[in-house]
């Protein structure tokens, strides 16, 4: 449901450049999908990895294919004790989604109904969404200074609401910048009653490891904590819907009445085969992001052009300007960017593409900047 409202808010945007067959009927129904970017767009608008999936993972999804005749529930176990054994967790800790949107839109169910979601802003605001969507309170605090969750506050509202479910997603989206450990470790050592902590992992394998850990280490400790991870990103698999979430088992028990599909057979086996190269996978691409990205901020700062330090595969640009026409204008011009998110109207975030993609990305980034 919630999707599609984004997917509607995003094909808007797009429509508005002209990038939209005139059947997409925008004040119609919902459409059952995407109407397709014209092919010779540069998409760097959707945090997706241009690498994308690891050759052993598209070998296993084209060999699937003839298995997509059968139901693969059978299939499901083993998954999750690959991933409980990448994360040192048992079985029973970890929990399935179709992406990671899933788990989190069931931990949004399960844990912000009759207590707020608290959170920060700007973030990764498809929760936010369906909370309103749903009739329910919203508790937004602004970042910090340096682009972290303010966690005292977060504590703070969740002390004065009762409780409830408090979102830090780190790396953040769409900032890319992080909260530090230290400040995690305080949230969770200070969780006021009643209150859940999720932490969307989404990004977290575009971080060096020296820089930020893992609040799986909470999971592993039964505080009430909920770590999300994807297969969408590092893995460059967004197509293939993979994601899980990590928790207590209680926590898990709560939030599974609120999943109601199954990730597809070629989805799970390729997902399964990419978790088989981690260990060399993420390290490479890790490093492959961090060259990029220096180099868009090493041109950026030559420009005199401010952005917020990344710590993912995208980077915030302050362009001084309203987001939406600017990024309408490039869009025209062969290369879609992020769309605009409140309140950093003034702020352009970019995902990272190949070497190409890139110096496309300068050449038009620069027209329409200097223009
Ligand atoms: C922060 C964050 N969390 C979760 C997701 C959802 O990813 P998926 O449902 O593909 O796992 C995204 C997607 O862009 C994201 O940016």
């Amino acid at each position: 449901m919630i999707t599609r409202r984004r997917l509607m808010q995003d094909l808007g945007y797009l429509a508005a450049a002209g990038q939209l067959s005139s059947k997409v009927s925008l004040a119609g129904p919902p459409p059952q999908s995407s109407a397709p970017i014209q092919d010779d767009v540069v998409r760097l608008d959707a945090n997706e990895n241009p690498l994308g999936p690891p050759p052993s993972a598209i070998k296993a999804m084209v060999d699937s294919v003839p298995a997509t005749a059968r139901y693969h529930f059978d299939e499901f176990g083993k998954f999750k004790e690959a991933i409980a054994r990448s994360e040192s967790l048992r079985p029973e800790q970890v929990l399935l989604g179709v992406g990671s949107t899933e788990v989190i839109d069931a931990a949004v169910s399960a844990f912000a109904s009759s207590k707020p979601l608290i959170t920060a802003t700007a973030t990764y605001d498809i929760l936010v969404e369906l909370e309103r969507s749903l009739g329910r309170r919203v508790v937004q605090v602004p970042l910090t200074e340096t682009w972290g969750y303010p966690v005292r506050k977060l504590a703070e509202e969740a002390v004065k609401a009762g409780g409830g479910l408090i979102y830090l997603c780190n790396p953040n989206n769409p900032t890319s910048s992080l909260t530090s450990n230290s400040d995690i470790e305080w949230l969770v050592t200070n969780l006021p009653p009643h209150t859940v902590l999720l932490v969307d992992e989404a990004y977290i394998h575009f971080v060096q490891p020296t820089e930020i850990e893992s609040a799986m280490k909470y999971v592993r400790e039964d505080k009430n904590v909920i770590v999300t991870r994807t297969f969408s990103k590092i893995y460059g698999m967004a197509g293939a819907r993979a994601g899980f979430g990590c928790a207590k088992p209680d926590l898990l028990h709560a939030m599974e009445p609120f999943l109601d599909n199954v990730i597809p057979v070629l989805g799970l086996r390729g997902a399964m085969a990419a978790l088989g190269e981690r260990d060399t996978l993420i390290p490479a691409r890790r490093a492959e992001f961090v060259r990029i990205s220096g180099e868009l901020c090493h041109w950026l700062h030559k420009k005199n052009i401010r952005y917020i330090e990344p710590h993912a595969n995208f980077v915030m640009i302050d362009i001084g300007r309203d987001v939406r026409p600017f990024g309408q204008e490039m869009l025209r011009r062969g290369v879609a960017v992020g769309r605009p998110f409140p309140p950093l109207t003034q702020m352009l975030r970019v995902t990272l593409g190949t070497d190409a993609e890139m110096a496309r990305f300068r050449e038009v980034f620069w027209q329409v900047y200097s223009g």
